[in-house]
């Protein structure tokens, strides 16, 4: 009998996870299925109920239900709590078993632009909100040296860096300070949703002092170059879209149901061609 696998999410009219984890499945002769529910969150709850009813091998998790979804599940990974969020969920043997793979498919993304000894560089993250969390905590947990985070509203960033158990150098900056000091980065981060269609005009931060070979990472895929990643890369940037860290979390989160290798590059082709771009 066919595995089935899913989405809850709220809405999940334009998510690329079925075509990403459906052309996997019959790439790699597997007789599963995945198939996007949209939830609302009222009934977040009860569709937990039937997943376990119906008997899913497993689930990803996406806005607005990655908190809520905590307390129905019956194990919850430690770097998830950590987070504070969960988007891969899977079934064993009846058991719903929690775990985060955005902040791991984010840094596997890194790693591939900055090289193996990314976690030594001093990275910028702009934004405190649940993406930025996922990156500092996974990102501190893996040994990152210096992170500072900054956010429009200073608190957050402050709130977020008291909640990381891990050893790191960090402090909070307004955005004016972080771009006036921009020039101490090596790696800027933004996980904000500034510059995502349809306002793709904004900029989360102004990089007129960055140094040039920084590289920026934007967690943005729509539009797949935002303004700020185009800016950044006429004053000499090497840039990165959104694109990877989705894959990065998709791959994970299908080597955790199938135990298998997903083809990473593959479901990358996939995605940017459903995004118009060409890869
Ligand atoms: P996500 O789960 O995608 O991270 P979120 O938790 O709502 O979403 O966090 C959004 C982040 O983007 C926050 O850091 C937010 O800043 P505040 O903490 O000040 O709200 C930031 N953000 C969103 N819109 C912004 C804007 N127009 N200008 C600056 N920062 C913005």
């Amino acid at each position: 009998m066919g595995k089935l696998y899913g989405l809850l999410g709220h809405p999940v009219g334009h998510s690329m996870s079925p075509i990403m984890h459906n052309d996997q499945f019959s790439f790699l002769g597997l007789d599963c299925y995945y198939h996007a529910f949209d939830v609302h969150p009222e009934e977040l709850e009860n569709a937990v109920k039937g997943i376990r009813a119906l008997g899913l091998s497993g689930f990803n998790v996406t806005i607005p239900h990655k908190v809520e979804i905590m307390k129905y599940l019956d194990e919850i990974d430690e770097e998830a709590l950590q987070i504070g969020a969960v988007n891969t969920v899977v079934n064993r043997e009846g058991k719903l078993c929690g775990y985060n793979t955005d902040g791991k498919g984010f840094a596997v993304s890194l790693q591939n632009i900055a090289g193996p000894d990314f976690l030594n560089k001093k990275m910028l993250i702009i934004g405190a909100g649940g993406a930025a969390r996922g990156i500092f905590v996974t990102l501190a947990r893996k040994g990152a040296i210096a992170i500072d985070i900054a956010n429009r509203t200073l608190e957050k960033a402050e709130q977020l860096i008291s909640d990381n158990p891990y050893p790191i150098q960090s402090c909070s900056r307004s955005i004016k300070e972080a771009e006036e000091n921009l020039q101490e980065y090596q790696i800027i981060i933004n996980t904000t949703s500034v510059g995502m269609s349809p306002k793709i005009e904004e900029l989360p931060l102004q990089l007129s002092n960055m140094k040039p070979g920084t590289i920026l990472s934007d967690i943005i895929y729509n539009p797949l170059e935002t303004k700020w990643l185009k800016d950044g890369k006429t004053l000499g940037a090497l840039t990165q879209n959104g694109v990877g860290m989705f894959v990065g979390q998709g791959a994970l989160a299908f080597e955790m149901w199938t135990k298998e290798k997903p083809d990473f590059s593959r479901m990358e082709q996939i995605v940017m061609k459903q995004l118009g771009g060409n890869k």
